[in-house]
């Protein structure tokens, strides 16, 4: 017997990393991407601010605005059943004062429909989180490589190579644990290091370039169904190379297109053949004046099939 799919919550991500079983968590950014990724069965979609570098075009995500993320939020939302949604907190949006970091998170839990927000740094972020729990919203942490640090840090690089600086990044894992975040990403950071953060506190990892012994795994959406060619970091798995075959399938339409093969008669609408006088019934003529005149065929329903 099929078991029926359930919403995931926080609770069921808390009860994988007790049992063992890996979440999964991918990245979407609209709704058609978020229909696919759920259908496919994700635990977590994250509308992650990565939508900064790979929606927006930008060098890194520190252009990204509280109002980008609501919308983006929004639309992933409306396309979700069963993932769990959690929407990145943008550079700037909780980073004045606590109270500053619950009015950001409220606004993308009401006007986004996200059910949980994430937010990147570790003990100086401990305000934030708190007060942002106290609001009865659920926090995901983030530490090791935070890219929205890209200017401190001085570029994108991978965190915790020394024994002090593993210290730091393991201070910050338990540090956002204690303020009560109910996960965790952990970006960039050796995979033994990962282990032994993911060992020490009791909400589940989710690691991307931080090895398999995290309690789960994310990617960025477009990055693990390879529509970028040219990006090839180590930490990345492509199961798809969905980029070229995009480029020759538009290549394809273009060709049809010039040379008139398509659109052929079968994706073609015909007239409609008219009546005799006298032939139409009185409900048809009552519908016909109420719509209006004119061809009402429905192009297609909104389950999108002709
Ligand atoms: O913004 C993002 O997509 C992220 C993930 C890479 C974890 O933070």
């Amino acid at each position: 017997m099929k078991t029926q799919r359930r919403k995931i919550t926080i609770r069921t991500l808390a009860a994988r990393k007790r049992k063992g079983i890996p979440i999964t968590m991918v990245t979407a950014y609209d709704a058609t991407m978020a229909r696919l990724m759920d259908a496919a069965g994700v635990d977590a979609i994250l509308i992650g601010d990565s939508l900064g570098m790979v929606v927006q075009g930008h060098e890194h995500t520190l252009e990204v605005t509280l109002e980008h993320m609501i919308y983006h939020t929004s639309c992933v939302a409306r396309a979700t059943k069963f993932a769990h949604v959690v929407a990145d907190m943008p550079f700037g949006s909780y980073h004045v004062s606590p109270q500053q970091a619950v009015t950001s998170a409220i606004r993308l839990i009401k006007e986004g429909s996200a059910e949980a927000v994430k937010l990147e740094g570790g003990a100086e972020r401990v305000d934030a989180i708190r007060a942002i729990t106290e609001a009865q919203i659920p926090v995901m942490g983030h530490v090791g490589l935070t890219p929205q640090s890209v200017h401190r840090i001085g570029g994108f690089r991978i965190q915790g190579r020394t024994d002090k600086a593993a210290d730091r990044v393991f201070e910050d894992a338990l540090a956002v644990a204690e303020a009560g975040v109910y996960s965790i990403v952990l970006e960039s950071i050796p995979h033994d290091l990962a282990e032994r953060i993911s060992n020490a506190v009791s909400v589940p990892t989710i690691g991307i370039g931080a090895g398999s012994r995290c309690d789960g795994q994310v990617l960025v959406c477009y990055d693990m169904l390879g529509f970028d060619e040219a990006f090839e970091p180590r930490f990345l798995k492509k199961f798809a190379r969905l980029g070229p075959q995009i480029v020759s399938a538009v290549q394809a339409y273009g060709d049809e297109v010039r040379e008139r093969s398509f659109p052929t008669l079968e994706h073609s609408f015909e007239g409609l053949q008219s009546e005799k006088p006298g032939e139409k019934n009185q409900a048809e003529g009552a519908q016909e004046s109420a719509e209006g005149e004119g061809d009402q065929t429905a192009l297609y329903n909104s389950g999108k099939s002709a």
